[in-house]
């Protein structure tokens, strides 16, 4: 969490810092701050709020200068406020630090600090580390670069940094550990940022630092790339950007997620291009396929996850259970980190991660390796951590996303398990032919129903209108619509901040049934295959309550409808498939409600997109 972007060359460096902290503001969005180097001196200007806020309160003040870094917060230590928000002086005035990440031990270091005379006016740990830079300088006359990597030496916990030092004002020092870096290089100028959006239309070259690694960065020099444990030199390696501008703008939707909610039909497709090849009976992905006897030979698969990520392994487990009949277990990547799971060799752990940041799923893959899986990713972000750490891994082609609520990603993981679900079953001889060549033949033809079921928008606009001021909702599916239930529930829970739960449907019995009145919108997946009549037995019992309710059925359905409020219905396919249908109605009908609400839908309050904290 947290987005930081610098800038040193020869072009204006606020317009550049601002611009880039709108992009990463997906990442932390409870303060904002700039510094500036005018030349002669720092200009900081820092608020609680927003980039537009930080945007209002420097409009007065000189803002010149080709050198600047910024910060947009999410925040860990101390609450939101100016005085907290980055960046951070040291006590002479001289250094200036943006910090993405915790530093766990500052609590000591603070402490050793005042009674060095250190005087600190925030409550971060962010303040404690670059007076420790400073004092480190003092202490050992270095220059920066030496200063801040005998201070990173005494730190624990996780940082993605960038330091300027006004007594040498030609060089950004900028270092990584657990949280990413990336470094654009153009001519005779340097970008840093937390990911590669803020410089895009600058340059196409960019070096991502690895974990432990520091860069000294300076005007008309070779970038110098070392390690922070030894000092030893590293030849960084410079990476060509495939992300294009379009792809980080809105492209006149009004916001980021419903221009993701539409773009699913693309993206799915960019997902399995080049990997299915339905006609042709195949399924390809170098992954698996370098890895194949490590996944035949498997004993068990363990998924480990955040989140909506958490949902779609779900999806494959019942997928993965019913194709392959391999045992599944889905684990939330926090609680597996500090059970001692007991997993060894015979394992595949598969990692799904969008962002590929995640610290609790990268602590789990970490813990994986060590007892001796095989670990397995599934990201999106290329050249993310998670995709670096595992052993192997296939890319979702989601492309950026930025709506810090889910959507694409959700749907292009589930195709992407679908298909290693598939390609296994396939060397493992687990599924008839006939269904084999069916899944393809069907997973082919989903984004054109993903196009179809978007067609829902307006019943789900309409429905969103009549449950706006609804205090709780239940999202209820059975099967491989039991995840998406859950889903559906987190999506309309984190965007609109209305109650949701979302429940087994034949669970509703052993409880959750005591919440059912006439007030309570009761959301039901019930898709024509799968366990229909069981579900229709359920509507009934909602019915019978009084409660409201909102089906999502096949096209051409009589017997739900008879007894639901409201029918949305999408394109049939099969029960295994049917989730990246059935999803799609929930992502609109929450984008709508949150809407009605005023609510900020891209930027939901105590949210951030990449969550690099445990
Ligand atoms: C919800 C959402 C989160 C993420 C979770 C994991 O809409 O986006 O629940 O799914 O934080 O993030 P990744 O997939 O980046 O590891």
């Amino acid at each position: 969490m947290c987005g930081i972007v610098g800038y040193i060359g020869h072009r204006e460096a606020y317009p550049i810092v601002i611009k880039g902290l709108q992009r990463l503001e997906y990442r932390g969005y409870d303060s904002a701050g700039v510094m500036i180097y005018d030349g002669n001196d720092i200009v900081v200007s820092k608020t609680k709020g927003k980039v537009v806020d930080l945007e209002q309160k420097s409009a007065a003040a000189n803002m010149s200068g080709t050198i600047g870094i910024g910060h947009t917060r999410w925040a860990t230590h101390g609450v939101p406020n100016d005085v907290n928000s980055h960046p951070h002086v040291s006590n002479s005035g001289d250094l200036v630090i943006i910090h993405n990440g915790i530093i766990e031990n500052y609590a000591p270091l603070k402490e050793e600090l005042i009674k060095r005379g250190y005087v600190f006016h925030s409550d971060t740990d962010t303040e404690v580390l670059v007076n420790l830079i400073e004092e480190v300088q003092k202490k050992e006359k270095l220059k920066l670069g030496k200063a801040v990597q005998v201070a990173l030496n005494q730190v624990v916990g996780a940082y993605a940094i960038a330091v300027f030092d006004k007594k040498n004002p030609n060089e950004i020092v900028a270092a990584r550990l657990g949280s990413p870096l990336a470094i654009g290089i153009g001519e005779g100028e340097y970008f840093i940022a937390s990911d590669a959006s803020p410089f895009i239309e600058y340059t196409s070259n960019a070096v991502y630092l690895e974990d432990g690694e520091m860069a000294n960065i300076r005007l008309h020099k070779q970038m110098k790339v070392r390690k922070i444990k030894d000092d030893s030199l590293v030849d960084p390696y410079i990476q060509e950007l495939k992300m294009n501008l379009e792809q980080i703008e809105k492209g006149g939707y009004d916001h980021f997620m419903l221009k993701e909610i539409y773009e699913q039909p693309s993206v799915i497709k960019d997902t399995y291009r080049g990997r299915l090849l339905a006609n042709e009976g195949i399924i390809r992905m170098a992954g698996i396929e370098d890895n194949l006897e490590k996944f035949l030979n498997a004993d068990r698969i363990i998924i480990v996850a955040c989140g909506t990520s958490w949902h779609a392994g779900l999806v494959a487990e019942y997928i993965f259970e019913e194709f392959t009949r391999v045992p599944v277990e889905v684990e939330y990547a926090s609680e597996f980190r500090y059970r001692n799971p007991i997993i060894g060799p015979k394992d595949v752990v598969i990692a799904i991660s969008q962002s590929g940041e995640t610290a609790d799923t990268m602590a789990a893959i970490k813990l994986a390796k060590e007892k001796g899986a095989f670990v397995f990713g599934v990201c999106n972000v290329v050249g993310s951590s998670i995709s670096r750490e595992t052993h192997a891994g296939a890319y979702t082609h989601a492309g950026p996303e930025i709506g810090v609520a889910s959507t694409k990603a959700f749907t292009t993981q589930i195709t992407v398990l679908t298909m290693i679900a598939l390609r296994l079953a396939k060397a493992k001889g687990t599924l008839s032919n006939t269904d084999y060549h069916m899944y393809l033949q069907e997973l082919e033809l989903i984004p054109e129903k993903v196009k179809e079921a978007l067609g829902t928008n307006d019943i789900a606009k309409e429905i969103a209108a009549t449950f706006i001021d609804a205090p709780n909702c239940l999202y209820l599916g059975r099967g491989y619509n039991f995840p998406v239930a859950l889903e559906g529930a987190l999506k309309l829970k984190e965007i609109s901040y209305i109650h949701a739960e979302g429940y087994p449907a034949a669970e509703m019995k052993h409880g959750p049934i005591a919440l059912i009145d006439e007030q309570m919108p009761v959301v039901v997946i019930a898709p024509r295959k799968g366990h229909y009549d069981k579900i229709v037995s359920n509507i009934q019992e909602i019915k019978s309550r009084s409660g409201r309710i909102i089906a999502v059925v096949t096209k051409g359905d009589t017997e739900v409808r008879k007894l639901a409020d409201f029918v949305i219905e999408i394109p049939e396919t099969s029960d295994a498939l049917s989730p990246l249908l059935t999803t799609i109605p929930l992502q609109l009908l929450s984008y709508h409600i949150a809407v009605m609400r005023e609510c900020n839908v891209d930027q939901p309050r105590n949210l951030a997109k990449s969550v690099t904290v445990e």
